[in-house]
């Protein structure tokens, strides 16, 4: 049986993509059952309707607060009974309701090499630092920010004329990859969490 995903978007969706092009194949072991959002009006949630796959669109500013939307979000969630919850490219962190009713299978995409440059702004402070070598990691979200167990990494090569844009695009292409792999592992294999490592296997 395949495992149902529930994805969290909050842009151009291409890491969403990415999983559903794999999700096509039976053998991938895995179906994204529903898309959700914290913002309308995104490519990533016009890939989710092409697809024929629901969506939902949960934004903060419709709540009275952060953890009344965290909890509504979570609620959602719960609803498609996810086996692995995917933040790809979700633009916010999830609070205490989410990750009681789904931590330990949450995982998100991160365009750095963690430890390395936690935050929404990766790429840029990678640049910056003047690192020759970043890339992007799949974590199990914890109530940190991008401190989850690393499930897997990807180095990328800094080029000496990168802006932003040309390291993160570089970085993405990498990352679809990354993120298509441990999930479809992830999937089929099942995992378990020991201290700060993912073992796979049932
Ligand atoms: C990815 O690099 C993700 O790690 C970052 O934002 C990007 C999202 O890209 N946080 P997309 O929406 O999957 O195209």
């Amino acid at each position: 049986m395949s495992a149902r995903l529930v994805v969290l978007v909050s842009g151009s969706g291409t890491n969403l993509q990415a999983l559903l092009d794999a999700c096509a194949d039976p053998a991938y072991g895995a179906e994204v059952v529903a898309v959700g959002a914290d913002r309308s009006g995104i490519e990533g949630l016009e890939r989710a309707e092409r697809a024929g796959i629901p969506t939902f669109v949960h934004r903060v500013k419709d709540f009275a607060s952060r953890d009344e939307w965290d909890a509504a979000v979570a609620q959602e969630v719960a609803g498609h009974r996810p086996d692995l919850v995917v933040l790809a490219g979700f633009m916010k962190l999830v609070g205490d309701a989410f990750l009681a009713a789904h931590g330990g299978r949450v995982v998100n995409t991160h365009p750095a090499l963690s430890p390395s440059f936690p935050g929404m702004q990766g790429p840029a402070d990678a640049l910056a630092y003047g690192v020759k070598v970043s890339g992007c990691t799949l974590f199990v979200v914890d109530a940190g920010v991008d401190t989850g167990v690393i499930v897997a990494q990807t180095a990328v090569a800094v080029e000496d004329d990168d802006t932003v844009d040309t390291l993160h695009e570089r970085i993405k292409v990498a990352e679809r990859t990354m993120l298509v792999d441990a999930v479809g592992r992830m999937a089929r294999e099942g995992f378990t969490l020991d201290g700060r490592r993912v073992r796979f296997g049932r």
